[in-house]
């Protein structure tokens, strides 16, 4: 069987227990180590190098997909979130074709764990332009800027297509 899960855009794996979970594809745009200013090191080193608005898989390849894509707008390069965790350019377009391909490449069924942090965009705006429904996660913030929400792929009503 293939690889059951896809982290889209996996950044240094810090969410992850087992950062080397074989049952996951680790995407990223990119494959580099960086310096921080305090003199920590970020390694970027995904499985794959690809992007989440055009991901090389083909429909319905995975049973679970997370999405935690760059939440900075805007932020110096020498900066250390966005040496960290980059930042989206045209931002609209990005985050919602970014839904799409998630959307895409789930299977019928296929769940979708949606990372936010409210650092320059609020969630409602994001919500408004990627367009989708979550079925439950956070509404509000609590102490931190960071939500989680969670979508699956209803055949019909997000035009997956059941065939
Ligand atoms: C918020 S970070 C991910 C952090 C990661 N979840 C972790 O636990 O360390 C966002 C990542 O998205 C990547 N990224 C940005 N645009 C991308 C794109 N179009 N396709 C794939 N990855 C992208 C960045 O390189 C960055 O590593």
């Amino acid at each position: 069987m293939e690889k059951p899960i896809l982290d889209a855009c996996c950044g240094s794996r810090m969410f992850w227990f087992d950062k080397d979970n074989p049952d996951v594809v680790f995407m990223d745009k990119r494959d580099e180590v960086c310096t921080l200013s305090d003199g920590q090191t970020v390694i970027v080193h995904p499985n794959i190098v690809g992007d989440f608005t055009d991901m090389p898989f083909p429909d319905k390849s995975f049973k679970l997909v997370v999405f935690d894509p760059p939440h900075l707008v805007w932020a110096g390069k020498a900066a250390n979130l966005y040496k960290r965790y980059g930042k989206l350019d045209d931002w609209q377009e990005t985050l919602r074709k970014g839904i799409d391909e998630c959307f895409r490449v789930l299977d019928d069924y296929g769940v979708l764990v949606f990372k936010w942090a409210e650092t320059q965009l609020k969630l409602k705006t994001v919500l408004k332009v990627i367009g989708r429904q979550p079925l439950f996660g956070h509404k509000r913030l609590g102490t931190g800027k960071t939500v989680w929400l969670c979508f699956m792929k209803m055949p019909d009503t997000f035009g997956g297509g059941a065939s």
